[in-house]
Protein backbone atom coordinates (compact mmCIF):
# COMPACT_ATOMS: atom_id res chain seq x y z
CA UNK A 1 0.00 0.00 0.00
CA UNK A 2 1.52 3.09 -1.11
CA UNK A 3 0.36 5.15 2.35
CA UNK A 4 2.28 2.65 4.13
CA UNK A 5 6.06 4.34 2.51
CA UNK A 6 6.88 8.22 3.38
CA UNK A 7 6.49 10.52 0.71
CA UNK A 8 9.01 12.84 -0.55
CA UNK A 9 8.10 15.77 1.89
CA UNK A 10 7.96 13.29 4.83
CA UNK A 11 11.48 12.12 3.98
CA UNK A 12 12.66 15.36 3.20
CA UNK A 13 11.39 17.17 6.62
CA UNK A 14 12.98 14.25 8.69
CA UNK A 15 16.14 14.96 6.84
CA UNK A 16 15.44 18.62 7.66
CA UNK A 17 15.51 17.55 11.34
CA UNK A 18 18.00 14.68 11.84
CA UNK A 19 20.83 16.86 9.52
CA UNK A 20 19.68 20.30 9.50
CA UNK A 21 18.96 20.38 5.45
CA UNK A 22 17.96 23.50 5.21
CA UNK A 23 14.23 24.38 4.37
CA UNK A 24 15.07 25.75 1.31
CA UNK A 25 16.79 23.05 -0.15
CA UNK A 26 13.61 20.71 0.73
CA UNK A 27 11.28 23.31 -1.06
CA UNK A 28 13.81 23.12 -4.32
CA UNK A 29 13.35 19.36 -4.19
CA UNK A 30 9.81 19.59 -4.26
CA UNK A 31 9.67 21.99 -6.99
CA UNK A 32 12.49 19.70 -9.14
CA UNK A 33 9.92 16.64 -8.48
CA UNK A 34 7.72 18.18 -9.61
CA UNK A 35 9.12 19.46 -13.08
CA UNK A 36 10.02 15.75 -12.98
CA UNK A 37 6.38 14.86 -12.80
CA UNK A 38 5.37 17.48 -15.34
CA UNK A 39 8.59 16.63 -17.42
CA UNK A 40 6.71 12.46 -17.28
CA UNK A 41 3.71 13.73 -18.38
CA UNK A 42 4.70 15.53 -21.48
CA UNK A 43 6.80 12.83 -22.54
CA UNK A 44 4.22 10.51 -22.56
CA UNK A 45 1.45 12.74 -24.20
CA UNK A 46 4.61 13.34 -26.81
CA UNK A 47 2.45 11.84 -29.70
CA UNK A 48 -0.92 13.28 -29.50
CA UNK A 49 0.79 16.71 -28.72
CA UNK A 50 2.91 16.56 -31.83
CA UNK A 51 5.77 17.14 -29.67
CA UNK A 52 8.09 13.98 -30.50
CA UNK A 53 10.51 14.66 -32.88
CA UNK A 54 13.85 17.53 -33.68
CA UNK A 55 13.27 20.84 -32.75
CA UNK A 56 14.91 22.21 -35.65
CA UNK A 57 17.76 23.27 -33.33
CA UNK A 58 21.03 22.74 -32.04
CA UNK A 59 22.90 23.56 -29.09
CA UNK A 60 25.85 24.73 -27.75
CA UNK A 61 27.40 20.91 -27.99
CA UNK A 62 26.35 20.60 -31.71
CA UNK A 63 23.88 18.19 -30.88
CA UNK A 64 20.01 18.84 -32.95
CA UNK A 65 18.12 19.43 -29.99
CA UNK A 66 14.81 17.11 -29.92
CA UNK A 67 11.43 19.05 -29.18
CA UNK A 68 10.77 17.56 -26.14
CA UNK A 69 14.74 18.54 -24.81
CA UNK A 70 13.73 21.97 -25.02
CA UNK A 71 10.58 21.42 -23.15
CA UNK A 72 12.26 19.40 -20.33
CA UNK A 73 14.46 22.43 -20.14
CA UNK A 74 11.50 24.87 -20.06
CA UNK A 75 9.86 23.27 -17.42
CA UNK A 76 13.13 22.85 -15.30
CA UNK A 77 13.91 26.22 -15.47
CA UNK A 78 10.55 27.42 -14.25
CA UNK A 79 10.64 25.05 -11.51
CA UNK A 80 13.66 26.16 -10.05
CA UNK A 81 12.79 29.57 -10.32
CA UNK A 82 10.17 29.02 -7.61
CA UNK A 83 13.44 28.91 -4.82
CA UNK A 84 14.13 32.19 -4.11
CA UNK A 85 17.72 30.97 -2.97
CA UNK A 86 18.98 30.11 -6.79
CA UNK A 87 21.20 32.23 -7.57
CA UNK A 88 22.20 30.73 -11.41
CA UNK A 89 20.84 27.65 -13.75
CA UNK A 90 23.51 25.82 -15.48
CA UNK A 91 21.76 23.67 -18.68
CA UNK A 92 23.00 21.26 -21.81
CA UNK A 93 20.13 22.77 -23.72
CA UNK A 94 21.36 26.52 -22.94
CA UNK A 95 24.98 27.83 -24.26
CA UNK A 96 25.16 30.34 -21.39
CA UNK A 97 25.03 30.54 -17.60
CA UNK A 98 21.36 31.40 -16.74
CA UNK A 99 21.51 34.54 -14.01
CA UNK A 100 18.66 34.62 -11.47
CA UNK A 101 19.89 36.53 -9.02
CA UNK A 102 22.31 39.76 -9.43
CA UNK A 103 24.25 39.04 -6.50
CA UNK A 104 24.20 35.84 -5.97
CA UNK A 105 25.39 35.73 -2.28
CA UNK A 106 26.75 32.67 0.13
CA UNK A 107 24.39 30.06 0.84
CA UNK A 108 22.41 30.96 -2.88
CA UNK A 109 22.30 27.45 -4.77
CA UNK A 110 23.62 26.82 -8.58
CA UNK A 111 21.64 24.00 -10.32
CA UNK A 112 22.78 22.30 -12.90
CA UNK A 113 20.85 20.04 -14.88
CA UNK A 114 20.80 17.97 -17.81
CA UNK A 115 16.68 18.17 -18.72
CA UNK A 116 16.23 15.49 -20.54
CA UNK A 117 19.12 12.33 -20.87
CA UNK A 118 19.11 9.34 -23.88
CA UNK A 119 16.88 11.59 -25.77
CA UNK A 120 17.43 9.59 -28.87
CA UNK A 121 15.57 7.14 -26.87
CA UNK A 122 12.53 9.22 -27.50
CA UNK A 123 11.37 8.54 -30.96
CA UNK A 124 11.64 4.67 -29.98
CA UNK A 125 9.53 4.74 -26.71
CA UNK A 126 12.57 3.59 -24.53
CA UNK A 127 13.15 5.37 -21.17
CA UNK A 128 14.70 9.07 -20.76
CA UNK A 129 15.49 10.57 -17.60
CA UNK A 130 16.56 14.29 -16.23
CA UNK A 131 20.00 14.43 -13.79
CA UNK A 132 20.38 17.40 -11.37
CA UNK A 133 23.24 18.78 -9.35
CA UNK A 134 23.16 21.65 -6.92
CA UNK A 135 26.08 23.57 -4.79
CA UNK A 136 25.92 25.48 -2.43
CA UNK A 137 28.16 28.91 -2.69
CA UNK A 138 30.79 29.26 0.29
CA UNK A 139 31.53 32.91 -1.18
CA UNK A 140 29.76 35.72 -3.14
CA UNK A 141 30.47 35.45 -6.66
CA UNK A 142 30.01 37.73 -9.91
CA UNK A 143 27.05 37.03 -11.91
CA UNK A 144 29.12 38.70 -15.16
CA UNK A 145 31.20 36.07 -15.10
CA UNK A 146 30.02 32.91 -16.40
CA UNK A 147 33.23 31.40 -15.31
CA UNK A 148 31.96 31.83 -11.73
CA UNK A 149 30.15 28.78 -11.96
CA UNK A 150 32.85 26.29 -12.42
CA UNK A 151 32.88 25.19 -8.99
CA UNK A 152 34.06 21.09 -8.04
CA UNK A 153 31.95 18.07 -7.96
CA UNK A 154 33.06 18.36 -4.21
CA UNK A 155 30.79 21.26 -3.66
CA UNK A 156 27.81 19.62 -4.36
CA UNK A 157 25.36 19.74 -0.96
CA UNK A 158 22.39 17.28 -3.07
CA UNK A 159 22.19 15.31 -6.43
CA UNK A 160 19.66 13.43 -8.38
CA UNK A 161 17.95 12.20 -11.26
CA UNK A 162 14.37 11.30 -12.38
CA UNK A 163 13.51 8.55 -14.91
CA UNK A 164 10.98 8.40 -16.71
CA UNK A 165 9.85 4.80 -17.64
CA UNK A 166 7.83 1.84 -16.87
CA UNK A 167 7.36 4.18 -13.80
CA UNK A 168 8.55 7.38 -12.87
CA UNK A 169 10.56 7.69 -10.28
CA UNK A 170 13.48 9.99 -7.82
CA UNK A 171 16.83 9.04 -6.94
CA UNK A 172 18.12 11.70 -4.43
CA UNK A 173 21.41 12.51 -2.07
CA UNK A 174 21.48 15.22 -0.17
CA UNK A 175 25.01 14.06 1.57
CA UNK A 176 23.49 10.90 3.68
CA UNK A 177 22.89 7.80 1.73
CA UNK A 178 20.75 7.38 -1.60
CA UNK A 179 17.44 7.13 -1.68
CA UNK A 180 14.75 5.74 -4.29
CA UNK A 181 11.25 7.50 -4.43
CA UNK A 182 8.23 5.83 -7.40
CA UNK A 183 5.66 8.52 -8.57
CA UNK A 184 2.84 7.20 -7.20
CA UNK A 185 -0.22 6.55 -10.18
CA UNK A 186 -3.42 8.40 -8.83
CA UNK A 187 -1.93 10.44 -5.64
CA UNK A 188 0.86 11.86 -7.49
CA UNK A 189 3.14 11.60 -4.76
CA UNK A 190 6.32 10.39 -4.70
CA UNK A 191 7.45 7.81 -1.83
CA UNK A 192 10.01 6.32 -0.74
CA UNK A 193 10.62 3.05 -2.40
CA UNK A 194 14.23 2.34 -2.02
CA UNK A 195 16.11 3.83 1.68
CA UNK A 196 20.10 3.84 1.62
CA UNK A 197 20.29 2.11 -1.69
CA UNK A 198 23.93 0.69 -1.84
CA UNK A 199 25.95 -0.68 -4.40
CA UNK A 200 27.88 -3.77 -4.32
CA UNK A 201 31.48 -3.89 -4.32
CA UNK A 202 31.92 -7.13 -6.68
CA UNK A 203 30.01 -7.21 -10.16
CA UNK A 204 29.93 -9.19 -13.19
CA UNK A 205 28.41 -7.02 -15.25
CA UNK A 206 29.55 -4.06 -17.23
CA UNK A 207 27.83 -1.11 -19.59
CA UNK A 208 29.62 0.60 -22.06
CA UNK A 209 28.94 1.00 -25.95
CA UNK A 210 31.46 -1.68 -27.29
CA UNK A 211 31.24 0.14 -30.85
CA UNK A 212 33.90 2.00 -30.09
CA UNK A 213 36.41 -0.18 -28.94
CA UNK A 214 38.53 0.74 -31.80
CA UNK A 215 39.03 4.05 -30.56
CA UNK A 216 39.18 3.07 -26.89
CA UNK A 217 42.70 3.91 -24.95
CA UNK A 218 44.84 0.63 -24.13
CA UNK A 219 43.41 -0.08 -20.40
CA UNK A 220 40.16 0.10 -21.21
CA UNK A 221 40.30 -2.64 -24.49
CA UNK A 222 42.36 -4.76 -22.23
CA UNK A 223 39.36 -4.56 -19.67
CA UNK A 224 36.82 -5.20 -21.87
CA UNK A 225 38.62 -8.28 -23.72
CA UNK A 226 39.17 -9.59 -20.40
CA UNK A 227 35.66 -9.15 -19.52
CA UNK A 228 34.48 -10.82 -22.44
CA UNK A 229 36.68 -13.67 -22.08
CA UNK A 230 34.66 -15.72 -19.86
CA UNK A 231 35.59 -18.07 -17.34
CA UNK A 232 38.68 -19.61 -18.98
CA UNK A 233 40.18 -15.43 -19.15
CA UNK A 234 42.04 -13.74 -16.59
CA UNK A 235 39.04 -12.80 -14.49
CA UNK A 236 37.82 -16.67 -14.35
CA UNK A 237 33.91 -15.83 -14.50
CA UNK A 238 31.53 -14.72 -17.12
CA UNK A 239 30.05 -11.02 -17.34
CA UNK A 240 26.93 -9.97 -18.96
CA UNK A 241 26.76 -6.51 -20.89
CA UNK A 242 24.20 -3.68 -20.97
CA UNK A 243 24.11 -0.80 -22.37
CA UNK A 244 20.85 1.76 -22.80
CA UNK A 245 22.09 4.89 -24.18
CA UNK A 246 20.97 6.87 -21.73
CA UNK A 247 23.29 6.82 -18.73
CA UNK A 248 20.05 7.79 -16.44
CA UNK A 249 18.89 4.16 -16.97
CA UNK A 250 22.29 2.29 -16.66
CA UNK A 251 23.13 4.62 -13.65
CA UNK A 252 20.47 3.49 -11.71
CA UNK A 253 20.60 -0.11 -12.88
CA UNK A 254 23.80 -0.11 -11.06
CA UNK A 255 22.76 1.58 -8.32
CA UNK A 256 20.00 -1.05 -7.68
CA UNK A 257 22.68 -4.50 -8.35
CA UNK A 258 25.89 -3.19 -9.26
CA UNK A 259 27.49 -3.25 -12.13
CA UNK A 260 30.17 -1.11 -13.54
CA UNK A 261 29.92 1.91 -16.50
CA UNK A 262 32.11 3.35 -19.09
CA UNK A 263 32.14 6.39 -20.86
CA UNK A 264 36.00 6.90 -21.26
CA UNK A 265 37.68 9.35 -23.98
CA UNK A 266 38.82 7.74 -27.08
CA UNK A 267 40.96 8.71 -30.22
CA UNK A 268 37.25 9.69 -31.51
CA UNK A 269 36.39 11.93 -28.84
CA UNK A 270 39.15 12.73 -27.56
CA UNK A 271 39.30 16.85 -29.18
CA UNK A 272 35.88 17.03 -27.24
CA UNK A 273 37.20 15.82 -24.08
CA UNK A 274 35.02 13.04 -24.05
CA UNK A 275 31.15 12.73 -24.25
CA UNK A 276 29.70 13.28 -21.04
CA UNK A 277 29.37 16.54 -19.21
CA UNK A 278 31.37 17.12 -16.20
CA UNK A 279 28.40 19.51 -14.58
CA UNK A 280 25.33 18.21 -15.30
CA UNK A 281 26.31 14.08 -16.24
CA UNK A 282 29.77 12.68 -14.45
CA UNK A 283 29.37 15.31 -11.53
CA UNK A 284 25.55 14.33 -10.12
CA UNK A 285 26.34 10.65 -10.87
CA UNK A 286 29.34 10.44 -9.43
CA UNK A 287 28.29 12.13 -6.21
CA UNK A 288 25.65 9.84 -6.00
CA UNK A 289 27.90 6.64 -6.70
CA UNK A 290 30.22 7.77 -3.85
CA UNK A 291 27.38 8.56 -1.64
CA UNK A 292 26.18 4.98 -2.35
CA UNK A 293 29.27 3.12 -1.71
CA UNK A 294 30.70 2.95 -5.76
CA UNK A 295 33.11 5.19 -7.08
CA UNK A 296 33.69 7.40 -9.73
CA UNK A 297 36.29 7.86 -11.91
CA UNK A 298 37.98 9.88 -14.91
CA UNK A 299 40.34 6.29 -14.77
CA UNK A 300 43.56 8.60 -13.58
CA UNK A 301 41.51 10.28 -10.63
CA UNK A 302 38.43 11.03 -8.77
CA UNK A 303 35.39 12.64 -10.83
CA UNK A 304 34.65 15.24 -7.80
CA UNK A 305 37.72 16.62 -8.12
CA UNK A 306 37.81 17.86 -11.41
CA UNK A 307 38.05 21.76 -11.41
CA UNK A 308 36.27 21.95 -14.04
CA UNK A 309 36.92 25.15 -16.78
CA UNK A 310 34.02 25.59 -19.17
CA UNK A 311 30.62 25.11 -18.17
CA UNK A 312 29.82 22.07 -21.27
CA UNK A 313 33.15 20.41 -20.78
CA UNK A 314 33.77 16.91 -21.33
CA UNK A 315 35.12 14.10 -19.08
CA UNK A 316 35.84 10.34 -18.93
CA UNK A 317 33.54 8.13 -17.08
CA UNK A 318 34.15 5.51 -15.41
CA UNK A 319 31.70 4.49 -12.43
CA UNK A 320 30.16 1.98 -10.12
CA UNK A 321 31.08 -1.20 -7.80
CA UNK A 322 34.44 -0.17 -6.32
CA UNK A 323 36.44 -3.25 -6.75
CA UNK A 324 35.98 -2.92 -10.31
CA UNK A 325 36.57 1.07 -10.48
CA UNK A 326 39.60 0.65 -8.57
CA UNK A 327 41.01 -2.51 -10.90
CA UNK A 328 40.22 -0.17 -13.73
CA UNK A 329 42.28 2.43 -12.08
CA UNK A 330 45.02 0.20 -11.31
CA UNK A 331 45.30 -0.39 -15.42
CA UNK A 332 45.77 2.67 -16.52
CA UNK A 333 48.48 3.55 -13.60
CA UNK A 334 50.37 -0.22 -14.97
P1 LIG B 1 21.93 13.30 -23.81
O1 LIG B 1 20.71 12.61 -24.38
O2 LIG B 1 21.61 14.14 -22.59
O3 LIG B 1 22.72 14.04 -24.84
O4 LIG B 1 22.91 12.18 -23.19
C1 LIG B 1 23.20 11.01 -23.90
C2 LIG B 1 24.43 10.42 -23.32
C3 LIG B 1 24.21 9.44 -22.19
O5 LIG B 1 22.98 9.46 -21.58
C4 LIG B 1 24.47 8.08 -22.78
O6 LIG B 1 25.11 7.24 -21.87
C5 LIG B 1 25.34 8.38 -23.97
O7 LIG B 1 25.09 9.70 -24.34
C6 LIG B 1 25.04 7.47 -25.12
O8 LIG B 1 26.01 7.64 -26.07
P2 LIG B 1 26.10 6.71 -27.39
O9 LIG B 1 25.03 7.21 -28.31
O10 LIG B 1 27.48 6.97 -27.89
O11 LIG B 1 25.86 5.29 -26.98
MN1 LIG C 1 22.65 13.34 -20.95
MN1 LIG D 1 20.20 15.76 -22.41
Amino acid sequence: MPHSRPTLRQFLLKEYRTHGTEKDLVFLLEDIATACRVISSRIRNGSFAGNLGSAGSTNVQGETQKQLDVIANEEFESHCRNCSRVAALVSEEVDEVTWIKDKPAVGDYIVYFDPLDGSSNLDVNLSVGSIFSIVQLKEAIDPSDDRSVLLPGTEQICAGYSIYGPATSLVITTGFGVHGFTNHLGTGEFRLVSPDMIIPEDTNEFAINASRHSFWDQPIQRYFDECVSGPEGPRGKSFNMRWTASMVLDIHRILTRGGVFLYPVDSANSAAGGKLRLLYEANPMGYLMEQAGGLASTGRGRILDVVPTSSHQRVSVILGSKNEVTRIEEYFRD
